[in-house]
């Protein structure tokens, strides 16, 4: 039996395609591993990403790291669209799979250890040609129904590497939902790179959630990242469902007008805030993550206070601090007054001590509420932890017949570490 291991790095999408592949292996008779670190495997696929400079870096360490290690390298994802071609074609024990084929990676490694590889743009590649995962590398299910993206930000490359937005069959996403479910799986989490311009043959994001809401099984469904858009009072009102978990990852990248338009977002601060207080209005304690980057050319001081207001005017839950990168290909890279590293590391570490601060905040609002925790680990400190529907993370003394992968209704006694410590009802 042979033994793969499997890294990913960048979104959670990447993060449900290889557990989809790494579920397919085992399905083959392979011994799959997650711990890159540890693993003696002979066989490494890195899935890798390009969003950054500091992405690209982290993946070409990690390819490097897995071609000293193993007898054979698959390097995917959009670092592999991007570079890995470039680098590492010379190399005979590296196969570069770009995204489209990446569902395909275990006919192209059977074949390859069989002895009969050919090209790998001779197999037929879909980019949503994944099964459900049986087990999966966390706790929650992540099901992708949607890929690419139209909108071309101007500092952003996933339009070039992931192509056009294509949004997958709504059938095929409610039969791998379900497929999950008599997996076990208790939390779905939906996945996409512009998830809300969600459109299959008349079917809207609204509409699909609404399905998935009608299927008729004890779990909780949660939406991933969003682009702030014009959510309809009847998209808002579906949260009113418990299993719709209160929680969106909204990505603002800016609260400066200016560098909002600079970056080709088509809203203003005002707008989102408006989405915000929406949400807020049925669920007070909606909680609200996000990403921002700070440093786009031309970004002055008065654009990021103008961040850092909205920001504490919000109180995200967590802020994804993002330094601006230059993308080769974008239109960001092409403009004037780019900004000094310098400045950039300073305004992301006051963003991240934002973002703490903020999310202390909110964290403490949570004192002698109810969450409904699912469980994930049990720890040797007695306790067992998990995340609770607003995305908060919970823990709870064990006790006799404590599982993990179960929900429990539970009242928030205090904060500790960044942690809540709750207690059964
Ligand atoms: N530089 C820095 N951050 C970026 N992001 C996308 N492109 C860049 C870039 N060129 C961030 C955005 C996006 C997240 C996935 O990555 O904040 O939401
Ligand atoms: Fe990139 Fe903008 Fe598309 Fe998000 S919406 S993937 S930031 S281009």
């Amino acid at each position: 039996m042979k033994t793969i291991s499997f890294k990913t790095l960048g979104c959670r999408l990447n993060l449900y395609e290889t557990d989809a592949l790494a579920s397919k292996f085992r399905e083959k008779g392979f011994v799959t591993d997650g711990d890159f670190e540890n693993s003696n495997a002979e066989i490494f696929v890195i899935n890798t990403c390009t969003i950054t400079n500091q992405s690209d870096k982290k993946s070409r360490e990690y390819i490097n790291r897995a071609i000293r290690k193993g007898s054979l390298v698959v390097v995917t994802g959009c670092m592999a669209e991007q570079y890995a071609k470039k680098y590492f074609s010379n190399n005979t024990n590296v196969i570069v799979v770009d995204n489209k084929h990446k569902n395909r990676i275990f006919d192209i490694v059977e074949a390859h250890l069989g002895g009969e590889f050919s090209a790998v743009e001779n197999f037929d590649g879909d980019v949503f040609g994944f099964e459900a995962a049986k087990e999966t590398f966390h706790t929650r299910s992540i099901v992708k129904i949607q890929d690419g993206c139209n909108n071309f930000c101007s500092y952003c490359i996933v339009p070039y590497v992931r192509g056009r937005a294509v949004s997958r069959p709504s059938e095929d996403i409610l039969k791998n939902i379900k497929t999950e479910l008599e997996y076990g799986f208790k939390e779905i989490v939906l996945t996409g790179v512009n998830i809300s311009k969600y459109n299959y043959e008349g079917i809207s994001f609204e509409d699909l959630i609404k399905k998935i809401l009608e299927i008729d099984s004890d779990f909780r469904l949660r939406i991933a990242s969003i682009e702030p858009d014009d959510f309809s009072d009847s998209f808002v009102e579906l949260f009113k469902n418990p299993k719709l978990a209160p929680h969106i990852h909204l990505c603002l990248q800016s609260g400066s007008n200016s560098v909002l338009k600079r970056m080709h977002r088509h809203y203003t601060s005002e707008d989102f805030l408006e989405i915000v207080e929406k949400f807020r209005k049925i669920i007070p304690d909606f909680n609200f993550t996000t990403d921002i980057i700070v440093g786009l050319p031309g970004e002055t001081d008065e654009d990021f206070a103008d961040t850092l207001k909205i920001a504490k005017k919000i109180c995200f839950g967590h802020i994804h601090a993002f330094k601006y990168s230059r993308r080769s290909g974008t239109l960001a890279d092409k403009m004037d007054n780019q900004t000094d590293e310098k400045i950039k590391n300073q305004r992301s570490k006051i963003l991240r001590d934002l973002s703490e601060k903020l999310s202390a905040e909110y964290l403490q609002s949570f004192i002698g509420k109810r969450q409904t925790l699912l469980t994930e680990t049990i720890e040797n400190d007695g306790f067992i932890y998990g995340y609770g529907e607003n995305y908060v993370r919970i823990k709870m003394k064990t006790f006799d017949g404590v599982k993990a992968n179960e929900f429990y209704s539970v009242k928030i006694l205090k904060v500790e570490n960044d942690v809540l410590i709750g207690q059964m009802i």
